[in-house]
């Protein structure tokens, strides 16, 4: 079917709403038309990359309603409202363990852009293959294919429209403090870079009971928030003394990818305490091994959820107030996808959702 979606042909170049062909789900898919799309740092990371097959649609933080779905795909209907997360394989020993974030394909399946047999998911007006299944979804689109196994059922009474970011960002902080650390009541738990993916940990922390909460950022505006948030204190991360501000906790979780700021977040571990990385891209890890003495580091992929049953855990949190996620979402049209993104980069926006 003829879908509007925002297109990167080029690395160098801003993105370009143009109609393409999708193609049709095929088994175990399904089509959903897109409510809302959230833009994740992975998705900016990512647009660099000059390995990835050009022109390609981004967006892997989708919501919508399933319209049509292929043969054999039976756990979706058309009508359902769905958040559109990471994709897996279903057989591989992660994914039948519990652990399908670290899928045997899950490279394949979601960094690629297409799918695992190779092929695009669309076509432009041209005919040339258009990249359509980053993430199993590419969703910064009006529709979006997508696996069976990468929906959630939402329930129709919430508001579709802002639930994207629940299928990446939102649960890899989460998921990284509840399911990963596990942050504990009475822990401190230090969280370093306060965007969409910080922010949830901090809320998270919250809800986990955490009695000190530190989140370390280089804006102001995002400092504020985590403060209003759950964090209970906030740090500058361009203090030359943060380390000693910071103190000692019991857990640490770096979003930032940046070396140095992942060095200084292993190093105000208390002895026992282990520190989560999400971000990259910002330099390597280099560190004395003593640094690690008694301590731990792991690097985490989406926050260790099995979305079907994270997704609605944080759903609930968000319905009794203890997990705001709406406060960090600003909305904009799909075909302001640059602005979004320039406002994100420069701070002020916290989780751009693109609305088709
Ligand atoms: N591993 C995963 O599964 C996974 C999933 C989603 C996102 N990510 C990654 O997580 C990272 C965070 O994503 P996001 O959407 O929250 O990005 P973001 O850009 O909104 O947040 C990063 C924050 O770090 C802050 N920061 C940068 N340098 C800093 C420094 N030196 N000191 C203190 N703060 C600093 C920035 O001001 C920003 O607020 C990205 O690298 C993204 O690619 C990983
Ligand atoms: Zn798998
Ligand atoms: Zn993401």
């Amino acid at each position: 079917m003829r879908i509007q979606a925002a297109v990167l042909r080029d690395t160098a170049k801003p993105f370009a709403v143009e109609d393409v062909h999708l193609h049709d789900p095929g088994p175990g898919e399904a089509l959903v038309r897109v409510a809302g799309a959230g833009l994740c740092h992975t998705d900016v990371v990512f647009r660099a990359f000059p390995q990835l097959p050009m022109p390609m649609i981004f967006g892997h933080e989708g919501s919508g309603v399933v319209e049509a779905v292929g043969p054999g795909t039976s756990r979706v209907k058309p009508g359902d409202h769905v958040v559109m997360s990471f994709d897996s394989c279903g057989w591989c020993v992660q994914c039948v363990t519990g652990a399908p974030a670290y899928c045997a394909e899950f490279m394949t399946r979601n960094l690629s852009g297409t799918r695992v047999d190779g092929s695009s998911g669309a076509t432009d007006l041209a005919g040339a293959p258009v990249a359509a299944r980053w993430f199993g979804q590419s969703s910064l689109a009006t529709h979006a294919v997508a696996t069976e196994r990468n929906l959630v059922v939402v329930d129709p009474s919430l508001p579709l429209d802002l639930l994207g970011p629940l299928g990446c960002g939102l649960q890899t902080g989460a998921g990284a403090v509840l399911n990963s650390l596990p942050v504990r009541p009475g822990d401190g738990v230090a969280v370093f870079g306060a965007g969409a993916v910080g922010l949830a940990a901090v809320m998270a922390a919250r809800v986990a009971g955490a009695s000190d909460i530190v989140a370390v950022d280089l804006h102001a505006s995002r400092r504020d928030l985590a403060l209003e948030l759950g964090a209970t204190r906030a740090l500058d991360g361009a203090d030359p003394e943060l380390a000693a501000q910071v103190g000692q906790v019991e857990h640490s979780f770096d979003t930032t990818g940046v070396s140095a700021v992942m060095a200084t977040a292993v190093s105000v571990l208390k002895v026992g305490g282990t520190c989560g990385l999400v971000g990259a891209g910002g330099g390597d890890l280099t560190l004395s091994p003593l640094a690690l003495a008694g301590r731990g580091v792991r690097y985490i992929f989406e926050g260790d959820a099995v979305p079907q049953r994270f997704i609605p855990r944080l759903i609930a949190l968000w319905q009794q107030g203890r997990f705001p996620f709406e406060r960090l979402i600003r909305t904009y049209p799909l075909a302001d996808v640059d602005a979004a993104e320039r406002d994100s980069a420069a701070g002020g926006t916290v989780k751009p959702v693109l609305l088709p």
